[in-house]
This record gives C-alpha cells, sequence and structure tokens, in this order.
C-alpha cells in the first residue's frame, strides 16, 4: 500500500508523521498554511474552511467547501486540496501576484477588517464561484479591480440583494456562506463581494481542474502507535472489518467525530471510513422507490433530487450549513441516532425504509421500527446503513417545521414534518414524524389517526393540532420549555391547514 499523502495546492505532501486523529486545520497549520483559521472548532464558524476536489454533480469534479477542523487529514488521502494561499497567482518567489478574483472583490468592497474569518469566506466563495450552474446568464470575469461597484446591477430593482434577495444577479447563492460566520465587518460588504463575482475565465486553473476526474478514493490503512484510520475499499472489505473490529468508530462525512475530537478530546482507537464505498454511494429512482446510498452527502442529494422529493428539497437548506451538508450524510444523521437530528422527521413522514448491511448480507428495515432509545437503534455491532429507501408514488401535500432560535444553521427545538394525501377534500393517508420531543425521533400515530378519513377542513385540523400537542414526551431546556415544544407541534398543523387552503382560493 502506497504512502498516505494529500495534494495541498498542487504540492504532494506525506500525512505522516500526522497522528490518525489529526484534522486536517491542525495539519495545514502544522506546515505553515496558516490562512485556515480555527475559530470554533466545531463546524460552526467557517474559519477553517479549505476547498477539496470531489466527484461532480454536473462536471467529472467539484470544488467543495469543508470545515477543516472537522475532517481527519487521513481521510483526504490521495485527495486535492486548495486552501486560501493556493487561490491568488504567485510569482516565482512564491508571493501572491495576482488575486484570486474572489479575495479581489472581498478586498475592494471592503469584506474584511481584522481578517481572521476571511481566509474562510474566501474558499466557502469559491467554492460558489466554481459552482457549474451558479448562473446560467452570468458574463465572464471583467476582471480584477473592478472596484467600482459596475460588474453588477446597479441595484435599483433589487438584483443586487438590496432587497435582501439571497440570490445575486451573479446566480450567487448566498446559503453558500450559511456556515461562515464574521465578528467585525458586518455582513454586507460580504455580500456585496459575493454578488459582485463573475464567471470563471477560460484559463483559471481550478475551473479547468473540474473537466477532469476528481481523485478516485484510495484504499488507505494510516496507523500509529496503537490508533488506526482505516479506508476499506468496498463494502465486502468494510463489513469484513467491521466484524473484527466492531468497536471501531465508522465515519462518513466526520462532522461527528471533529466535534468529538476537538471538543470531547476522544481519541477512538479504530476509525472505518465509509463515504466513499461505491455501494453506499447510489441514488437511483425505480418503478416503486427511490434509493439513496448513505454515504450520498446532503449537497449532492440536493443537487441531484433537484426537487423530485419536494419535502426533502424543503429539509436541505434548514440542515446546518452548506459546509456542513457538503460533507454530512443521511447515513451519518440516522446512525448517530440523535433525538433532534432534522433529517429522521422527514424520512419518517416519507415512510423510508433503511438498507442495512453486514458481512451476512442485507436487511431493510423501516425506519419506524429503527430507532430503540436514546441513540439506539435495532442496527446491529458490525453493521452499516448501505441505502435510505424512499417509496412511492410520494403523498402531493408536504411540509417540514423546524423551530430553532435562528433560521440557519441552529440544532432543532422541535421540528415536523407531514405528508398527506388528500383526495376529494378528505384525508385518505397521514404521516407526521416529530423530533425533539422524545427520547427518538417517533411518528405522530395519535394524530396521523385523528386525520384520516375526515375531510380536510378547519375542524378537523384544529382538532388534530389539540392531539399533536400531547404527542411525545417533551422536556424543557435550555432551547425551549415542554409548553413552547407541544405549542409548536399544534401551531405547525394549523400552519400547514392555512397554506393548503390558501393555495386552493388562490
Ligand atoms: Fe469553526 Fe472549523 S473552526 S468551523
Ligand atoms: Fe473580523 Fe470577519 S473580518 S471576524
Amino acid at each position: 500500500m502506497v504512502a498516505a499523502r494529500i495534494t495541498v495546492n498542487g504540492k504532494e505532501t506525506p500525512i505522516s508523521p500526522a497522528a490518525p486523529h489529526t484534522t486536517v486545520l491542525d495539519f495545514l497549520r502544522e506546515r505553515g498554511l496558516t490562512g485556515t483559521k480555527e475559530g470554533c472548532a466545531e463546524g460552526e464558524c467557517g474559519a477553517c474552511s479549505v476547498l477539496v476536489a470531489r466527484p461532480g454533480v454536473h462536471r467529472p469534479t467539484d470544488w467543495v467547501a469543508v470545515n477543516a477542523c472537522l475532517v481527519p487529514v487521513a481521510a483526504l488521502d490521495g485527495q486535492e486540496v486548495v486552501t486560501s494561499e493556493g487561490l491568488a497567482t504567485v510569482d516565482a518567489s512564491g508571493t501572491p501576484a495576482v488575486l484570486h478574483p474572489v479575495q479581489e472583490e472581498m478586498a475592494v468592497r471592503g469584506g474584511s477588517q481584522c481578517g481572521y474569518c476571511t481566509p474562510g469566506f474566501i474558499c466557502s466563495m469559491a467554492s460558489e464561484y466554481y459552482r457549474p450552474d451558479r448562473c446560467a446568464n452570468a458574463g465572464p470575469a471583467d476582471g480584477p479591480g473592478d472596484s467600482d461597484g459596475t460588474n453588477g446591477s446597479d441595484g435599483s430593482d433589487g438584483s443586487d440583494g438590496s432587497d435582501g434577495s439571497e440570490h445575486g444577479p451573479n446566480g450567487f447563492d448566498l446559503h453558500a456562506l450559511s456556515g461562515n460566520l464574521c465578528r467585525c465587518t458586518g455582513y454586507r460588504p460580504i455580500r456585496d463581494a459575493a454578488f459582485a463575482v463573475g464567471m470563471p475565465a477560460e484559463d483559471d486553473p481550478l475551473a479547468r481542474r473540474r473537466e477532469q476526474s476528481a481523485p478516485p478514493p484510495v484504499a488507505t490503512r494510516y496507523t500509529q502507535d496503537d490508533s488506526a484510520f482505516l479506508r476499506p475499499g468496498t463494502l465486502a472489505d468494510a463489513v469484513r472489518l467491521l466484524r473484527e473490529r466492531p468497536e471501531a468508530v465508522v465515519v462518513a462525512g466526520s462532522t461527528d467525530w471533529g466535534v468529538e475530537v476537538n471538543i470531547r478530546s476522544r481519541r477512538a482507537g479504530c476509525v472505518v471510513a465509509v463515504d466513499r464505498l461505491p455501494e453506499l454511494r447510489t441514488l437511483h429512482t425505480g418503478s416503486d422507490h427511490i434509493e439513496i446510498g448513505a454515504a450520498q452527502t446532503l449537497t449532492e442529494i440536493e443537487r441531484r433530487l433537484d426537487g423530485a422529493v419536494p419535502l426533502l428539497a424543503e429539509l436541505f437548506p434548514q440542515f446546518a450549513s452548506r459546509l456542513i451538508r457538503n460533507s454530512a450524510t443521511l447515513g451519518g444523521n440516522l446512525g448517530t441516532g440523535s433525538p433532534i437530528g432534522d433529517s429522521p422527521p422527514v424520512l419518517l413522514a416519507l415512510e423510508a425504509t433503511l438498507v442495512l448491511a453486514d458481512a451476512d448480507g442485507e436487511r431493510e428495515v423501516p425506519l419506524s421500527d429503527y430507532f430503540t432509545g436514546y441513540r439506539q437503534s435495532v442496527r446491529r455491532p458490525g453493521e452499516l446503513i448501505r441505502a435510505v429507501r424512499v417509496p412511492l408514488p410520494l403523498s402531493p401535500v408536504t411540509a417540514f417545521h423546524k423551530i430553532a432560535k435562528r433560521r440557519f444553521d441552529d440544532i432543532s427545538s422541535v421540528a415536523v414534518a407531514f405528508a398527506l394525501d388528500i383526495e376529494d377534500g378528505t384525508v385518505r393517508k397521514a404521516r407526521i414524524g416529530l423530533g425533539g420531543v422524545a427520547a427518538t425521533p417517533v411518528r405522530a400515530l395519535a394524530t396521523e389517526a385523528a386525520l384520516e378519513g375526515l375531510p380536510w377542513t378547519a375542524q378537523t385540523a384544529e382538532a388534530a393540532a389539540r392531539v399533536l400537542r400531547t404527542e411525545g414526551t417533551p422536556m424543557d431546556d435550555h432551547r425551549a420549555s415542554a409548553g413552547y415544544r407541544s405549542a409548536m407541534l399544534g401551531q405547525s398543523l394549523l400552519k400547514l391547514y392555512a397554506r393548503t387552503t390558501e393555495a386552493v382560493s388562490s
């Protein structure tokens, strides 16, 4: 097996002697690439954002921004990373000679004051800059130095974002920056910079890199002393390994692993990465279900499904930040078994099933039977979540309500997902998934029964909302009181009713 190595800003670097629990952030900084900053060390500030070359959704390669503080460097064995230092064009002495267009716009529009957050913003912005489907009608870059503000709209129609729009005239989606915090500039100049960037020039090396395949995953066996980071090449190898090492920590996007390492100082003896296993990377639509590989990232699912499952499309923008969604997977969100994970309520309402795999084969388990207690499930030691199946046809009336203190990038106080079949004014089927009201995500079975077979009227909705307020056993904690959580459940159903009847009457 070839020694583990990573390509950073075009230069191949051995990963050794870094310990297997070393994050990409620490690895880069220890090698002098201190543009990548540590803020929170738990995936919430984006100061550590870097670009990774990944298999693309619309082109062979996408430049994907990830939180370097959360990813073990060994997970990037054989992969390509670009940091803020690698974006500018450098002269023969290595000094930046020409700023990257994103850096240029941030500089001239006053998007940086103390500068601590800036390299992270730059990398997240660069990822969006290179998103192939960003803007069908944006013109080529006007070139650096376009500091007079003429590169975008004049703003008179609000298309520069002056109306609070989340998309710029250049197609820039501000949600690309939802995982980046700035404590001193204020966000308007940063938004101005984002909405001013043009399209990559033809000879832009990172734009051209998108046309070649991303680095393939490599089987990795990176060990030191008593700890190991292992990346099996196939599902068969992975489940064999997990049978031998049932105590191993399984990681995909590592968004939980990074927090455990950085904040709780956990050091797993053995980490097994499954995020690049081809068997976990499926996404296809059959006659009676859609199968989503457990290791597809949330961003990949969002872009590949492109709204085909409206309830999932409603979930994704509310699931953490773009930086997290670029790494996090459905398998990880279900595997951790958190009662406040955002995907389980939605998948419960969709009546999803999980395909679990181990060395003996596969079995399919309804998600409603999967959770057995606080962070407990029917998944056996050595068993992996291979895929999530969403049965077809989909219920036509759906909604996901996440109640949290912040609109984006927050943990829910309570979450509710609805999927209703309403025919001729009668509720034929109701599926409701809840998060944050019990030790596990749960179905609101009593409320479902209170809806099914009844006319979809204000009276039915109000009666069912009263039942919904009694579902689960919500707690008082620092996020919300039990009473507030119950009240929000009921309000969610009334809001859904109001929305559906508004749609009918308009
Ligand atoms: Fe804050 Fe990584 S340091 S997200
Ligand atoms: Fe200071 Fe953003 S410029 S934190």
